[in-house]
Order: structure tokens, then C-alpha cells, then sequence
């Protein structure tokens, strides 16, 4: 899906700093009208670049009220923004452009990290920003009376966000992890142990974690239906990217993929309408057949035996290992 062909327009009608780095922003609709929303719904908002260039950013809705129904017919909307300084320009817009009372392009909430329906308890993890869509998680769990727990790991308290709402929320099934308190990271082996094996684990968080967690959940055998994620940001470019040519079979054009640049925005920058949804390597909606070359996948998508078959990949963030790409397109 293209991702603005039904965008909303919507009120920014608060903006607090929640800490230096992170500040909230909420939403509304001048005609009072905004679409309802499940737990781990995120909306996509317009942003602008640097030289005027928008583009869209994914941004989870949080919903802090343990009331049956709550994100049915919301007043607002509420999203919270980390700021990325060396990051592609969006949270930086949505840090330092950004205001209350201006007017911006929202696409309606889309769902891809739903809570499981059936038995298991369910155990979030979070780290950093990636809070964000476990708070609503949580809300909606509390309010269907079922079983949650939340492990949220950060660097120290003082970055960390909406610990007094999820206090409230969880009390001891709030498990906070500073690392600069606990001398290093989460230990993600004991969250593991500690999982009964009907838990299903949510994740989300940067890409270390994330990848963390899946190898682990991987190793024990864990059912991939028990394991849910979502990355948070877009995937970051890795020291000693290459850049690499990619030619298309069907139109016979190619170009030159930059070392800093995804394989689609080569494709969108040189007039092609490539499909896709996510960007980060999850959804597989941008999965496009290689005829030639050999592939660097760093999506999620796709399965260990795909991936080792190499004749698909996901262009939004799979790269080549040598210097050239054939795809069918
Ligand atoms: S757009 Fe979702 S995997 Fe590429």
C-alpha cells in the first residue's frame, strides 16, 4: 500500500517534552471524528526533509486507559517521538517544526502487531521508545482482566517514558530495567526462563534487541506464533554498506543503488512505484523476485530456508553482497 492515498487531517493540540529526548504529541480532529484503534495500531504522519521532501513516519498510538472499549472512538490521538539526531530528519521534524495548532496528514491507524486472542499470558518487552505500543498493549489486557506483564528496559529512568502511567497501570507487573542501575543491559535469558510455554512474548525495540530476542526465542524452539515484534525505526545503515548496481529485467533500466540508500528509494527515486508497507523488513508486502546476484537479507520476513534459497528478498532494506542485482521487475 502506497501511503498516502487516504491520509486525515488532524490537530496537533499538545506538544510536552517528556524528557530531552522524547516528547509526546496529541491529536485531534476539528470535526471531533477519528477512527477507533486496537492495541499495537500505529498511524503513518507526513513529515518534511530536508529541502522540502516529505515522507511518512510510523508512529504507535498510545492509549494509557484500562477501560473497556477506550480506543473505540478515541477523542485523540496520542504518539510519542524520540529524537534521532542522526537519523533520516523525521523525528527531528517532529521535534523542532512541529506545534500546536498545526494541521498535519495522518494515514488512519493500521494494525500489524495485534495481541493474541486465546490462552497465554502476555509478556511485553520493551525497550527505549519502543514502549510506546506495549502501554496500550497493557491498557487492553488490564481492561480485558487478563494476564500481562511488561519488562522495560532503558538506559537510566530519565530517558525512559511514561513510567508513572504504567505504574499505575501494572504495579508489580511493571519490571523496570535501567541499565546504568543494574550495570548493563537486560539480561533477555531470564525473561525467556521466566515464560510458561502457552506466554506469548511481544518485542519492541531498537534492532540489537530485537535480534536479540528472535535468535533466542529461535534457539529454544519457541513456535513462531508466540513471538511478536515490531522494530521501531527504520532499519539503520550498517558500517561498510556498498553501494551496488540493480537492474530490472523486465524494463531493462538500471541504476546505481548509494551506499546510504535502500534498494526501494533507489527504485522511487528513479520514478518507480514500488509496493510496500512497513520499510522495516517485517510486513513482506515488498517482496520482489531476484533473477541474478547474491542477496544480504536483513529483513524479518522471510523464513531461514528463504532466505538461504536466495531468490527473493525484501527491497526495503535487503541489500546485494557483490556488486549487482537482477530483479524481476
Ligand atoms: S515493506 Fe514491509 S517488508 Fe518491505
Amino acid at each position: 500500500m502506497n501511503a498516502s492515498s487516504s491520509a486525515l487531517t488532524l490537530r496537533v493540540i499538545e506538544v510536552r517534552a517528556l524528557n530531552p529526548l522524547i516528547k509526546l504529541l496529541r491529536l485531534s480532529a476539528d470535526d471531533g471524528v477519528l477512527p477507533g484503534y486496537e492495541a499495537g495500531a500505529r498511524v503513518r504522519v507526513q513529515v518534511e526533509l530536508a529541502g522540502g521532501l516529505k515522507d511518512w513516519r510510523d508512529y504507535s498510538l498510545i492509549n494509557c486507559q484500562p477501560a473497556p472499549g477506550a480506543t473505540l472512538a478515541p477523542a485523540n490521538y496520542l504518539l510519542a517521538v524520540r529524537k534521532a539526531q542522526d537519523g533520516r530528519g523525521g523525528s527531528l521534524y517532529m521535534h523542532e517544526q512541529v506545534h500546536e495548532g498545526q494541521l498535519l496528514a495522518i494515514e488512519p491507524p493500521q494494525n500489524d502487531f495485534m495481541l493474541h486472542t486465546g490462552a497465554g499470558k502476555t509478556v511485553l518487552l520493551a525497550g527505549g521508545i519502543g514502549v510506546t505500543p506495549m502501554i496500550s498493549m497493557a491498557a487492553q489486557r488490564r481492561a480485558e482482566g487478563l494476564p500481562v506483564c511488561l519488562h522495560y528496559a532503558g538506559r537510566s529512568r530519565a530517558s525512559m517514558a511514561f513510567l508513572p502511567e504504567l505504574q499505575a497501570l501494572l504495579g508489580d507487573d511493571l519490571r523496570v530495567h535501567a541499565d546504568d542501575e543494574q550495570g548493563g543491559p537486560l539480561a533477555i535469558d531470564a525473561v525467556l526462563n521466566a515464560c510458561a510455554p502457552t506466554d506469548h512474548l511481544y518485542v519492541c525495540g531498537p534492532q540489537a534487541m530485537l535480534e536479540s530476542v528472535l535468535g533466542q526465542c529461535r534457539e529454544r524452539g519457541w513456535a513462531q506464533e508466540r513471538v511478536h515484534f515490531e522494530l521501531f525505526a527504520a532499519p539503520q545503515a550498517t558500517a561498510g554498506d556498498q553501494s551496488f548496481t540493480v537492474e530490472l529485467a523486465q524494463s531493462g533500466k538500471s541504476w546505481q543503488v548509494a551506499a546510504d540508500q535502500s534498494l526501494m528509494d533507489c527504485l522511487i527515486e528513479h520514478g518507480c512505484d514500488p509496493i510496500f508497507d512497513c520499510k522495516r523488513g517485517e510486513c513482506g508486502v515488498c517482496t520482489t523476485t531476484v533473477l541474478e546476484g547474491e542477496i544480504d537479507h536483513r529483513d524479518y520476513y522471510l523464513s531461514a530456508a528463504e532466505k538461504a534459497k536466495g531468490d527473493v528478498m525484501q527491497i526495503c532494506v535487503s541489500r546485494a553482497k557483490g556488486a549487482r542485482l537482477v530483479l524481476d521487475l
